[in-house]
């Protein structure tokens, strides 16, 4: 599936992992990008910007696709030395950078949101909130976005449920309540990460395809 966005960014599927916190590790990000889409690393999560180098460096040598940086930019307790984290994620050549830096998480839906996006944008945009199957993948393309920006869908990445083994079968959840997200897991930093369900985006794109070739169609 060809967009704007899998152009701009050099990748096969329109899915881009976004940046979180403790999670977007060199592991999930080498594993999003083999698997065709756009991983993304977390600045921050590395305590300082050394770190970060030597994070980027580990990721490059888990794929030679192309991986993102995330820097996310909020009113932090302990301040943030930004300047040199930018300084690092320059110098190690990275060329995708997100920053976050509004929690956008307001009452007002995607299904508004992204044809208003489509109607005043001239650039490619992302839908993200909520997006977890080829369906939502499908209804994002229809409603002008290039693309999709997963968060939750990556952290059930194989065996369907995180942490693994520690504790298999816990529910996770998200709210969207404004800024705070919560994922109902006994231990943050026990986060671990696995390898990439296989196939996961592929076939996440197929039913998306599936679904534009056969339901929309079959309604003309
Ligand atoms: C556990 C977790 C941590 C996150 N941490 C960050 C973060 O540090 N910076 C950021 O910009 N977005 C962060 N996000 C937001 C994701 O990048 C993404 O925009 C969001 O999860 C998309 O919505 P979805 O989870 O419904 O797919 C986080 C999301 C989750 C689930």
């Amino acid at each position: 599936m060809k967009t704007r966005v899998t152009q701009m960014l050099g990748i096969e599927h329109p899915i881009v992992q976004g940046g979180m916190q403790w999670v977007g590790r060199a592991e999930l990000a080498a594993a999003v990008s083999n698997a065709g889409a756009l991983g993304t690393l977390t600045a921050l999560t590395q305590s300082d910007p050394e770190a970060l180098r030597a994070e980027i460096a580990r990721c490059r040598n888990m794929t030679d696709k192309p991986f993102a940086l995330n820097l996310t930019i909020l009113p932090t307790i302990k301040s943030v030395p930004y300047d040199e984290y930018v300084d690092a994620i320059v110098a190690s050549g990275v060329r995708i950078v997100e920053t976050a830096g509004h929690p956008c998480e307001d009452d007002v839906t995607n299904l508004i949101l992204l044809p208003l996006a489509a109607r005043r944008l001239s650039i490619p945009f992302l839908a993200s909130g909520g997006f977890a199957d080829g369906r939502g993948l499908a209804a994002a393309l229809a409603m002008g976005a290039d693309g999709i920006n997963m968060g939750t869908r990556f952290l059930v990445t194989r065996s369907r449920f995180w942490p693994l083994r520690r504790s298999r079968g816990r529910r996770i959840s998200r709210t969207l309540s404004r800024s705070s997200r919560v994922c109902a897991a006994e231990n943050f930093s026990s986060l671990e990460i696995w390898n990439m369900e296989s196939g996961l985006l592929a076939r996440l794109v197929a039913e998306a395809e599936a679904i534009i070739r056969d339901r929309l169609n079959s309604l003309l």
